[in-house]
């Protein structure tokens, strides 16, 4: 075991692949305390999209006494330049390792990046994962490298449902599971991308946009607890009705600090509304359907198993492929991140 460690230690270069999902909040986070820490102004929870990936491979190499660490980092196929939070990520983990490293990550998805299907979410769990995974790091630091890229991420280091509590001062945030992903397996996500190009305004401008001028956000704060209490409650008693009513309302309550915010911020197009009130048309003789949008066009409704075809029948009736949205998708939910042997 220890001549074990020892070789591994002594290795001049690691290399792992990991494969990591994108999460969607039923209660979304929206609003940092702090950019510095990526502390969130409230809690969120969400389910993982097991359907979507990001496939991940990093390489570690020993970097030499004098020699540069030369980071790299490309997704699909394309070097993207390091911004700050990568940067922010890799020094992290360089602090707490003995001797320094560079890092060589490759990283491709089957969805779009960047057009609010959370794409780093999935592509920064990924990363921390497999640097977590590379270092024997323990999991509270693989969370915080994840939060470290984005907040989001830090939700796709766990599996089921995950609550990320925001914590009481600047470096206590983390990332609970409350039940696992088999506790409801008949919950399903369709998927509809009405855009897939990237989104004009970051969730972080936003983010910051709306935590400096909106007055309705202290609102939607104080309701915090008591809504993720109460999604926690739903859950665990498989009632969809309570479920769906809690995760509606929280998309609608964000888009509305959204517009709130000064000036407003508009995420929401005309396809989306429209989907909006196909779902509550849907809804009309029973509650089995639930729409959620992150800061994009793209909508997520959850549902179940006995209902998701006839929805994705419905939506891709009402709405077609290829003209008034790009494509549809089923997902079933709740999966974690792997290593990818
Ligand atoms: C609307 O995690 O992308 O999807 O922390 O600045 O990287 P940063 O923001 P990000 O924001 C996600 C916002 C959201 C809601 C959610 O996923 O909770």
């Amino acid at each position: 075991m220890i001549e074990s460690k020892r070789q591994k230690l002594d290795e001049e270069e690691r290399k792992i692949t990991v494969i990591a999902h994108p999460n969607i909040a039923l209660i979304k986070y929206w609003g940092k305390a702090s950019e510095a820490e990526m502390i969130p102004l409230n809690d969120s929870i969400s389910l993982a999209v097991n359907y979507f990936h990001a496939k991940t491979t990093l390489i570690a190499r020993k970097v030499e006494k004098g020699e540069e660490i030369g980071d790299t980092v490309s997704i699909n196929g394309k070097d993207v330049g390091l911004n700050s939070r990568f940067h922010r990520v890799f020094k992290s983990v360089r602090d707490k390792l003995d001797c320094q490293w560079s890092f060589t990550v490759s990283s491709s998805t089957n969805f779009p990046v960047a057009a609010g299907l959370a794409s780093s979410a999935a592509g920064f769990a990924a990363i921390a994962f497999a640097l977590g995974k590379t270092f024997d790091l323990p999991e509270h630091d693989i969370v915080r490298l994840a939060r470290y890229g984005s907040g989001s991420a830090s939700r796709s280091v766990l599996s089921g449902l995950v609550q990320w509590k925001k914590g009481n001062d600047k470096t206590e945030s983390h990332v609970v599971s409350h039940f696992s992903a088999d506790h409801w397996p008949e919950l399903r996500l369709v998927i509809i991308v009405v855009k897939d190009e990237e989104k004009a305004l970051s969730s972080k401008e936003g983010m910051e946009r709306t935590a400096k001028t909106s007055e309705l956000l202290q609102d939607r704060i104080r309701r915090n607890q008591e809504r993720i209490n109460l999604i926690i409650s739903a859950f665990s008693s498989h009632d969809f009705p309570s479920l769906a009513e809690l995760i509606m309302r929280d998309s609608n309550e964000m888009h509305a600090v959204c517009l709130d915010s000064y000036p407003p911020i508009q995420y929401l197009n005309a396809t989306s509304w429209s989907i909006i009130n196909f779902v509550h048309s849907f809804n009309k003789e029973s509650v089995r359907a639930a729409y959620t949008f992150d800061a994009g066009p793209n909508a997520c409704i959850f549902t179940l198993k006995e209902h998701v075809n006839e929805l994705y029948d419905r939506v891709t009736s009402t709405f077609s492929k290829g003209k008034e949205v790009k494509d549809v998708y089923i997902s079933e939910l709740g999966q974690g991140p792997q290593i990818d042997n």
